[in-house]
């Protein structure tokens, strides 16, 4: 067997023994909590390029604001880990990952101005569905386990996320749109 196969085989091994360390639903609860949390870390490093990279006023306060939301987000999981007593996995959200990679992307090739700022509307709001996801499922999974303290601080988060994501959508709707069309 060449190295190359004995490396897949091993890698898949390795898959399959780590996802079998999530059993319950408390395990499942811990794991996407330590998902969000790198996940928002991610975001804290992102949100200032993306700010820096809009031209529009409005778009670049949005991103600064929600950096701000952001720390208070990453407290509140800190807060949920306390109410809970879960400790967190050391796991890097690989879908952040990817967003924020694809965000960078359109930063690299597209000159600053309207039109990168419709496109650095649409990263963000694919970033925002997915945190929206991500905690609705937290809330769920919370909810079953019973963990009301949990539930609270997780239902504050997500509506900060539900306000940006309108935020965006009113944004550039409004008025990156037209500034791109050249209204
Ligand atoms: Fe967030």
């Amino acid at each position: 067997m060449s190295s190359v196969a004995v490396a897949v085989i091993a890698t898949l091994c390795c898959a399959k023994e780590k996802a079998m360390t999530t059993k319950t639903l408390r395990d499942l609860f811990i794991h996407s909590l330590s998902d969000i949390y790198s996940a928002e870390k991610q975001m804290t490093k992102s949100l200032p390029k993306m700010a820096r990279a809009s031209t529009n006023p409005d778009l670049k306060a949005a991103f600064e604001t929600h950096l701000e939301e952001t720390h208070g987000q990453i407290q509140r999981i800190d807060q949920v880990v306390e109410a809970t007593g879960v400790k967190l996995k050391r796991i890097k959200c690989v879908a952040m990952e990817g967003l924020v990679e694809e965000g960078q992307e359109q930063i690299d090739e597209i000159e600053k101005g309207p039109v990168l700022d419709t496109a650095l509307i649409a990263a963000a709001q694919k970033v925002e569905h997915y945190e929206i996801a991500s905690y609705g499922s937290l809330i769920a999974l919370a909810n079953q386990l019973g963990e009301t303290s949990a539930v609270k601080l997780l239902g504050e988060t997500l509506q900060e996320e539900k306000s940006t994501d309108e935020k965006l959508s009113l944004l550039a709707e409004e008025k990156v749109a037209a500034e791109a069309l050249g209204k």
